[in-house]
């Protein structure tokens, strides 16, 4: 089994933060949400993180079953470490994790705990052009890595070395606990050095695997918002990059944002600033045009999202034209030909196919048959201040302008509502029903005029 240590007792600041560092977001999850997500996705995991500087608000933003630990001072990350000891199993391999570094794969995690055997454990490195501020990895004449050296503690020598730590590291928990108490804070900042590991591992005869990440920002931890902006901005490239080989044309890879899943079927087309929430799924032949939003939903084959729409919890079927200027909220379902056009709202309404609603309509807890047609400015008044009703309006009903539908109230099929009619009663199959006052024609009326 592998136990996953995850450190984020840090206060993060750089961040200039009342939040702390680790539940800042990127791409709509908290850096550690991340973190999580990833590793809990090995075989046999269990997670530990370590909690220090807003304890309460990291344990109460997570959801997932983690054990937790608290790390009340911050004395370094080797003492971090030692908190999470009493959840870790004795023959598992120990995984050390950040909460502040959110892009690690889920198969560089996979070779770290391969490589990990009798008498070797794993460190995972990179090389990079500036590498200010960071542990440099020691190698010995053969090669073999030997130490890590902090930057404060490094001579001008090993400054020069490239090769950094990145902090993650897999090992035998056993080793782990064996070694642990043996690391002092004799060094420049009077901290438990983690990566002391190192060296003491090497003098218990064992050797240290250096394995490398695919790419240097899946290492990249976040210490301020530029850095955390630069890592969306990186993030949300390689989802531009994945959308588009699977199929959806973007108009501007820059000004595309996937805060969840996307999935897109082939020819779709999707225009500039548009941000996909939660789970989305895109048919094939799909048009998104500029600035929506689209969080949970699932947009069929052939449907067309016009500029501006805003669709939450909901399914859109094939071939549909909603918006500009739509609003469909959670539990609207359009069947398939269906159409909703500008300054439209819907919740909870299920529109059977080919009916539309085209202008300036509110139509919440409703059940619509096909082929209605919902005149401008139709509201279904769904809510009498203490319980929402339902409205239902049979296939092929028209609703004229400005209709007020007075839930619980049903409109049979092939009926006509005169414009401007508020219903009450039920409106039976193929009759009109005109519910407004009847207009009077005044002869000689005169305005009134200024005294
Ligand atoms: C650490 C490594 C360094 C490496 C660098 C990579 C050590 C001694 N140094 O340095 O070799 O190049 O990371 O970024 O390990 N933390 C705690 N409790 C503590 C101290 C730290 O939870 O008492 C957490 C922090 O929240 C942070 C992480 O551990 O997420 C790293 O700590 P930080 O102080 O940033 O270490 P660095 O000096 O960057
Ligand atoms: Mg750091």
């Amino acid at each position: 089994m592998i136990d996953i240590v995850i450190l984020a007792a840090g206060k993060g600041t750089r961040m200039k933060s009342a939040l702390p560092k680790v539940l800042h977001k990127l791409a709509g999850r908290s850096l550690l949400q991340h973190v999580i997500d990833t590793s809990s996705q090995l075989p046999e995991a269990a997670i530990t993180v370590v909690t220090g500087h807003g304890s309460e608000q990291v344990r109460e933003s997570i959801a997932n079953p983690v054990n937790w630990a608290e790390q009340t001072e911050q004395l370094g990350t080797a003492h971090a470490v030692e908190q999470a000891l009493p959840s870790l199993a004795d023959d598992s391999v120990a995984l050390i994790l950040y909460g502040d570094v959110p892009l690690l794969e889920l198969q560089t995690l996979e070779k770290m705990v391969g490589l990990v055997a009798e008498k070797s454990m794993t460190l995972l490195t990179v090389e990079l052009a500036d590498a200010t501020g960071y542990g440099r990895i020691v190698r010995d004449a053969e090669g073999h890595v030997s130490a890590i050296v902090e930057h404060k503690d490094a001579s001008d020598a090993q400054r020069e070395i490239c090769e950094i730590n990145t902090g993650v590291m897999a090992l035998n928990s056993d080793d782990l606990k064996r070694w642990l108490p043996q690391i002092g804070n004799d060094n420049a900042q009077g901290e438990f050095y983690l990566t002391d590991l190192i060296e003491i591992a090497r003098n218990d005869g064992y050797q240290v695997e250096p394995l490398q990440p695919a790419t240097e920002q899946e290492v990249q931890g976040i210490n301020d918002r530029v850095q955390l902006a630069e890592l969306e901005c990186h993030y949300q490239h390689c989802q531009a990059e994945v959308a588009m080989r699977n199929g959806a044309t973007l108009a501007d890879p820059a000004r595309f944002d996937v805060r969840g899943e996307l999935t897109v079927g082939n020819d779709v087309f999707i225009d500039v600033n548009c941000v996909f929430e939660g789970k989305v799924q895109l048919g094939n032949n799909v048009t998104i045009g500029p600035n929506c939003i689209l969080t949970n939903a699932t947009i069929a084959d052939g449907a067309e999202i016009k500029a501006n729409t805003v669709i939450e919890d909901t399914h859109v079927g094939i071939n549909a034209i909603i918006g500009p200027f739509a609003r469909l909220r959670p539990g609207t379902v359009m069947a398939d030909n269906t159409k909703v056009g500008n300054f439209v709202e819907t919740k909870k309404a299920v529109v059977g196919s080919g009916s539309k609603i085209n202008h300036l309509s509110y139509v919440g807890d409703a059940v619509l048959g096909a082929d209605v047609n919902v005149g401008a400015g139709t509201i279904t008044c769904n809510y009498d201040s203490a319980n929402k009703s339902l409205t239902e309006i049979e296939d092929g009903a028209f609703i004229g302008s400005n209709t007020a539908l007075v839930a619980p109230v049903k409109v049979g099929p092939g009926a006509t509502v005169g414009a401007g009619s508020v219903i009450t009663n039920e409106v039976p199959g193929e009759q009109l029903a005109v519910a407004r006052g009847r207009q009077r024609n005044i002869e000689g009326w005169k305005r009134p005029v200024k005294k």
